[in-house]
């Protein structure tokens, strides 16, 4: 799908819809109202049809005294009330509306409202992001594809061009690619995207991108003394991997170095809790316990799609988490990369285990922040629900980057205490540690475990068990946190 920006007049584009917002009580935007005078008010009368939800839409055809075939209404709720929330809510209307429609090429006039004191070019990012979400489909895995019945190739944004906004629109264009591979890893079954098939994805990224990528197999960290790592993938018949994959687009050298991001993914490609077995009900979701690897993989292609002039390594620690003979069993004692030892109370909090020892090996490429995102702890779905990702930091400075990171990318976070008084929740009689800390707190409890391998570092964990993906019938990826941490890299090296 091509994006283009260019200012038109709504009455006489040649367009095969143009899509106009319009406020509760008739309150048309400027567009809106242009096209009503052109058709000498029969856009208002129409109006009666449509309903007042926010990204409700009425389709018009025929106007007379307007070029455009259709007209697309699209309710945007009360003027006063036009939030963020508001905006999407009605492009993804329109979007889904369009996507019922066989045009080729539509233009959006709503892109043209204010919503709070975001700039335009907020407006146009989240059009562009919004409409390819709106039409992202996953039928890989089905024998009948549902007929091209989408054929909208070019979407106008009807607005001045300036530098700015082409480039809000190459990065929102290079995000929503990522974000498409981060979904579609994400939806793709257990059976097929396994921990070697991240790392033939990793390979594809590097080939096409010119990245630096190493993969560490099984021997590679027995040699190094994953211990952790390699107790989750115990009893899995599939290989474990380590892939490590750079984008070095603020250059390699350059003085004063330019600042390295570490992103660090969770990728256990399926977690059925080992010996700690989960129940049955929508266990296959956690096909999607590999998300945070998934995110980082988009990021990157993202970030490197849009020659974005950052330096990022990500360090994806990939395995299995499956009961069998050769399984690491409660009680059991492993000593990590780092030294410290573990006992691993519970098989089914595998995803710190794998993290603990990837997030020591980030340390060997003294990067200036790290950040590690993980499908972690159902404790984080119980306090923040699907809304909000969970955030915890070591450094305050860099949790209010992310923060401020999220709000522009409105791909929200919440950030949570990782004060020191929990950490004796993981107290252990065996080992240096346990690896719970019991229900109180869970989330915190596995983000302070995370802190013990992480101290030497300005380090953030992003918990995204409740937003890497949609349960029911709407059962699917997200693709967050891409746009957090694709906005968070840019505006980290200083590129607002
Ligand atoms: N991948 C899960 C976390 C999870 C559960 C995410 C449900 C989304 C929905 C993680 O590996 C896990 O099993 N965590 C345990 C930790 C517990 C044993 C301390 C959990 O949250 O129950
Ligand atoms: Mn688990
Ligand atoms: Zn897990």
């Amino acid at each position: 799908m091509e994006f283009s920006i260019k200012t038109l007049s709504p009455e006489s584009v040649k367009s095969g819809c143009v899509v106009l917002g319009v406020h509760r009580d008739q309150d048309l935007t400027p567009a809106a109202k242009r096209v009503d005078q052109a058709a000498r008010g029969a856009l208002k009368k129409a109006l009666c049809d449509l309903p007042a939800k926010p990204g409700s839409t009425l389709l018009l055809r025929g106007l007379p005294g307007v070029a455009a075939e259709r007209v697309l209404l699209v309710a945007l709720g009360e003027r006063k009330e036009f939030s963020e929330n508001a905006y999407r809510d009605s492009m993804r209307g329109a979007a889904n509306a369009l996507k019922d429609l066989d045009v080729k090429d539509a233009t959006l006039f709503l892109v043209d409202t204010k919503v709070n004191s975001r700039p335009v070019s907020w407006n146009l990012r989240h059009a562009v992001l919004g409409t390819r979400e709106a039409f992202y489909r996953f039928d890989l895995l089905k024998t009948q594809k549902k007929p091209d019945a989408s054929s909208l190739s070019h979407v106008t944004l009807p607005l001045a061009s300036n530098a700015q906004l082409e480039q809000a629109l190459a990065e929102a264009q290079a995000t929503a690619d990522g974000a498409d591979l981060a979904r579609t890893l994400g939806n793709l079954p257990s059976n097929i995207c396994t921990p070697s098939y991240l790392a033939e994805e990793a390979k594809k990224l590097a080939r096409q991108f010119k990245l630096q990528l190493e993969v560490l197999e099984r021997r590679d960290l027995e040699r190094l003394g994953m211990g952790a790592f390699l107790a989750v993938t115990n009893a899995s018949h599939q290989p474990p991997k380590l892939i490590v994959l750079r984008y070095n687009g603020a250059g390699a050298k350059g003085k004063p170095r330019a600042p390295l991001l570490a992103l660090v993914g969770k990728g256990i490609t399926f977690d059925t809790g080992g010996i700690s077995l989960k129940p049955a009900g929508e266990m296959d979701e956690m096909k999607f316990d590999m998300s945070g690897a998934g995110s980082v993989l988009g990021t990157i292609r993202a970030l490197a799609g849009m020659e974005a002039p950052v330096n990022v390594v990500g360090v994806i620690p990939t395995c299995e988490n499956m009961p069998g003979g050769h399984a690491t069993k409660p009680g059991d004692v492993v000593t990590t990369l780092s030294g410290q030892t573990v006992e691993i109370l519970n098989t089914d909090a595998e995803g710190r285990l794998i993290l603990c020892d990837a997030l020591t090996y980030a340390a060997r490429f003294e990067p200036d922040a790290v950040i590690d995102v993980a499908t972690l702890t159902g404790a984080c779905v119980v306090a923040l629900g699907h809304v909000a990702t969970g955030l915890f930091a070591n450094d305050d400075k860099l949790a209010e980057e992310i923060r401020d990171a999220a709000d522009d990318a409105w791909d929200r976070v919440w950030q949570m205490p990782l004060w020191d008084d929990y950490q004796e929740q993981l107290r252990s009689n065996f080992a240096d540690f346990a690896n719970i800390g019991g229900r109180p707190g869970g989330s915190i409890t596995a983000a302070c475990f995370l802190a013990r391998f992480t101290r030497e570092m300005r380090w953030a964990h992003l918990d995204i068990a409740g937003t890497a993906w949609k349960s029911g019938r709407e059962k699917g990826s997200t693709a967050r946190p891409v746009p957090l941490l694709v906005r968070f890299a840019l505006r980290h090296a200083g590129k607002k």
